[in-house]
């Protein structure tokens, strides 16, 4: 249709990468990108951390369910829900913030996710490729405190970023018609349809592992939900002073 729609349309997470280095010019400019997603009342609600040390990078990987490429991307980012310098802004006008509220909790949460997929998306467009690094939430309070985390600021995800060294397939993603809903809610049909969708996604499978597994869509959700969820993560967040009200 256009560059951008078929950038859009063929983008895959990369986890593995080449050696060739990412400048550091490059990256200020990649996270400048970000900031000009759209944000909640402007409220800019995201701070990046470049992690540089390679101790860390190892101690992040470790946190992130040892995930190897965590410490070996060139470039490791880690996108924060940031809180804390709205509370300066306060100050600095001599009134004191009200936080806690749930609906900041999900402002700076989305602001995240808008600025990292602005980023993410750029780095594709100039031949880099990277994975969102959700794991970092499985051991989130050694993050925080690995990353000086102050109150109202929590780690949403990290990010691997670097030249490209597997040219993985694209992940079949869900028909239409279960995503797109006309005036209203209607999941009549769904149930087939996503019958349907596993069959496209278990012929993904056989051939990304060369017949080694064929997954159903279906199933690795049943499975991934029949397990808790980062239970740990309701009183980290009201620990770092979010979601109190
Ligand atoms: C918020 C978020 C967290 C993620 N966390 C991880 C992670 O910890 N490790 C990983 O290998 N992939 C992670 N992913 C990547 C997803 O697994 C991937 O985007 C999804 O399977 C679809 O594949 P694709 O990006 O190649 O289309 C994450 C993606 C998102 C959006």
């Amino acid at each position: 249709m256009n560059q951008v729609i078929d950038l859009l349309k063929s983008h895959r997470s990369i986890r593995e990468f080449s050696d060739r280095p990412v400048p550091q010019a490059l990256i200020d400019e990649l996270v400048r990108v970000g900031q000009c997603a759209s944000t909640s009342s402007f409220i800019q609600g995201c701070t990046v951390i470049q992690i540089n040390s390679a101790g860390d990078r190892q101690k992040l990987a470790v946190y992130a369910g040892d995930q190897p490429y965590v410490a070996r991307a060139p470039v490791f980012l880690v996108f924060c829900a940031d809180m804390q310098r709205h509370r300066l802004a306060c100050e600095m006008h001599a009134t004191t913030m009200l936080s806690g509220y749930t609906e900041q909790f999900i402002t700076a949460t989305v602001d995240c996710a808008l600025f990292a997929q602005n980023l993410i998306v750029a780095a594709e467009s100039l031949g880099l490729g990277g994975v969102f690094i959700g794991g970092i939430r499985n051991q989130i309070a050694a993050v925080a405190a690995l990353l000086d985390l102050p109150d109202l600021v929590y780690p949403v995800f990290g990010m691997c970023l670097g030249y490209p060294d597997q040219a993985p397939l694209s992940r079949p993603r869900l028909p239409l018609p279960v995503v797109l809903k006309q005036d209203r809610y209607d999941d009549s049909g769904d149930r087939e349809r996503i019958a349907e969708y596993d069959q496209s996604v278990r012929d993904y499978y056989m051939n990304r592992t060369g017949g080694r597994k064929a997954t159903a869509w279906s199933e690795q959700i049943s499975v991934m939900l029949r397990r808790e969820s980062r239970p740990h993560m309701l009183k980290f967040l009201r620990c770092k002073g979010f979601l109190l009200k």
